[in-house]
């Protein structure tokens, strides 16, 4: 790989009062090493008001809704839905690496962003089966929902773009979908928890200070207005049906096989093929960087130690300019830095999404990676793994359409 080049992203890094997420605490507070223990004395949980003590789902309301001790994981069988996606399939990845006698179901409708190569290396794992389904349907969900301890739903449709483009599919899938798992879970009392991933777009954009979990939900695009949806239809039914759902709020994740349309693997792999790198705006809007396997050990923290009803921000405080991450990956290929190509803006695009994460950080969980490094090895993962991303960009209609319908003739993207 090519040296890096001009100054490190830890200097381009956003500091101000508008960025970085406030971490350490302020005041500072210790960290616990390990998540608190709570008083296992029926006190009510808080998140808007709900009360553990209506808890109609379970007769152990204590079990179910506030671990006064870590959950167990390790033994259980757990239902993963969208494990062929880009996080879904790194969480596979990562629980089959970390616990022995874990059994997981993958339920996965395989849409052109789902990808079984993604778990070529474990199919064949005892401890793994694929179904193919959708999470529409009522019948399969029910029958899958009967067989597993927990539950973490990432299946969703997740582009911005083609939700801009067309929203159908996104009310379908990530509003729908998600209310047949919930109504599955009704009849599932065996089931100890239900991590609905839900995502920081649900909160808009601010220019300013960061979203905490009370914060009111003001979603900008079809796709964040969708998944919402979702996030309130997920606590409604903790709410009423005393449901054992936690939900998580990532910010944007980068890493392995994240599908080439998201701006890192798009920019990464245009550039090995030095083809022009598509920058919306001025390229000054700010996303908050978690590399992908921070993420997944966030969400099995709170599979162990989360409350159900309440929901979690994720994030690692890494917001940087979409601008300088373009020009990083330049430098990083060693491809010139007037690839990059200005063209019009995104409709309705965020300009900033910002989390205050405190709330899990106070469970324990804190980001590891260091977002240079992760990037760099993000950047070499795609061109190690050539074969991978370009039997998507040279084989998939769904690719193919997508990018010549949104991309081929913006303007911008030929150059003057
Ligand atoms: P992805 O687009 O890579 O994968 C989505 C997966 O869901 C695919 O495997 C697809 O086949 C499957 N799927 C879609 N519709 C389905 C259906 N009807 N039935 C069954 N499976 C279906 O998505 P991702 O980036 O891995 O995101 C996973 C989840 O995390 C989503 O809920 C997304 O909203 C959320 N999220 C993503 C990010 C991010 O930066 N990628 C950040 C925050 C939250
Ligand atoms: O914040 C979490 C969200 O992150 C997830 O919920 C979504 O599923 C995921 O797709 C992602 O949404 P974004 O819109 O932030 O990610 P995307 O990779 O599409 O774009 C990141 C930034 O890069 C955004 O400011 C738009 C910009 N961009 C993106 C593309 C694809 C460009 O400038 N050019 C591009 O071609």
């Amino acid at each position: 790989m090519a040296e890096p080049a001009g100054p490190s992203i830890s200097s381009w890094m956003i500091q101000s009062g508008a960025g970085s997420c406030p971490w350490p605490p302020r005041p500072r507070e210790p960290v616990p090493s390990v998540p608190p223990v709570e008083e296992a004395d029926g006190s009510p949980l808080r998140y808007g008001g709900f009360r553990a003590a209506s808890c109609a789902h379970n007769k152990d309301p204590m079990l179910r809704n506030a671990p006064s001790v870590e959950r167990q994981v390790d033994g259980k069988m757990l239902l993963v839905t969208g494990g062929a996606g880009f996080i879904g399939s790194n969480f596979i990845h990562y629980l089959l690496r970390k616990y022995e006698k874990i059994e997981i179901i993958n339920l996965d409708k395989l849409t052109y962003a789902g990808n079984l190569d993604n778990l070529k290396d474990i199919e064949a794992d005892p401890r793994y089966e694929f179904v193919h389904g959708d999470i529409r349907d009522k019948e399969l969900v029910r029958s899958v929902m009967r067989r597993v301890q927990g539950v973490v739903h990432f299946a969703a449709e997740t582009h911005v773009d083609r939700s801009i483009l067309d929203a159908g599919e996104f009310v379908l899938t990530d509003v729908f979908g998600t209310f047949v798992l919930l109504d599955a879970l009704r009849e599932a009392p065996q089931v100890e928890f239900f991590i609905h991933v839900s995502t920081d777009e649900v909160y808009g954009s601010r220019d300013e200070g960061f979203f905490t979990e009370e914060d009111p939900l003001n979603p900008s695009s079809p796709y964040a207005a969708s998944k919402a949806g979702a996030d309130r239809l997920a606590y409604a039914y903790t709410v009423t049906y005393g449901l054992p759902v936690i939900i998580v709020r990532p910010s944007n994740n980068f890493g392995p096989y994240q599908y080439p349309e998201k701006f890192i693997p798009l920019f990464v792999t245009n550039a090995l093929e030095d083809k022009p790198l598509p920058l919306y705006g001025k390229g000054t809007n700010v996303r908050d960087w978690l590399y992908v396997e921070d993420n997944c050990r966030a969400i099995d923290w709170l599979m162990r130690w989360g409350k159900t009803g309440e929901a979690y921000n994720i994030g690692a405080g890494n917001e940087v300019q979409n601008i300088r991450i373009a020009e990083k990956i330049c430098d990083l290929l060693a491809k010139p830095r007037d690839l990059i190509r200005f063209v019009p803006d995104r409709l309705g695009h965020d300009r900033r999404y910002a989390l205050d994460c405190r709330k899990i950080r106070s469970l324990g969980w804190k980001p590891e990676a260091d977002f240079e490094r992760a990037l760099e090895t993000t950047v070499r993962w795609y061109r190690e793994n050539e074969a991978w991303w370009r039997k998507i960009k040279e084989k998939s209609r769904a690719w193919r359409s997508f990018y010549d319908e949104y991309y081929r003739n913006r303007k911008g993207m030929k150059k003057e």
